[in-house]
């Protein structure tokens, strides 16, 4: 499995990709700070910015075509919480929440 690019406002952080776990689980796991609250898609603390590697991640899930507006998801916009890696690749995310 590849590397995963994580950046935050505490600096850019690079770690191990996994599938079977969500962004904001494999933040955690890293001791990553990716704000969160929810983890199931209502609170948006963990919205994220797909940066490169969208082919990588599983698709938009009903709850993220809810709570994100139809402009931000076609921006990249998406939710940490939701977000799983389907294949290997490069992948970079961006914490970006409101
Ligand atoms: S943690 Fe609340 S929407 Fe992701």
């Amino acid at each position: 499995m590849e590397k995963l690019s994580l950046h935050t406002r505490s600096g850019d952080f690079v770690i191990p990709a996994h599938t079977d776990i969500s962004i904001v689980e494999l933040a955690k796991k890293h001791k990553i700070p990716w704000g969160y609250s929810c983890q199931r898609g209502i609170c948006a603390q963990c919205r994220t910015k797909v940066i490169e590697g969208a082919e990588h991640l599983n698709e938009v899930t009903e709850k993220e075509k809810v709570r994100l507006r139809k402009a931000e998801r076609a921006e990249g916009y998406r939710l940490g919480c939701q977000i799983t890696i389907t294949s290997a690749g490069v992948i970079s995310l961006k914490h970006a929440p409101y």
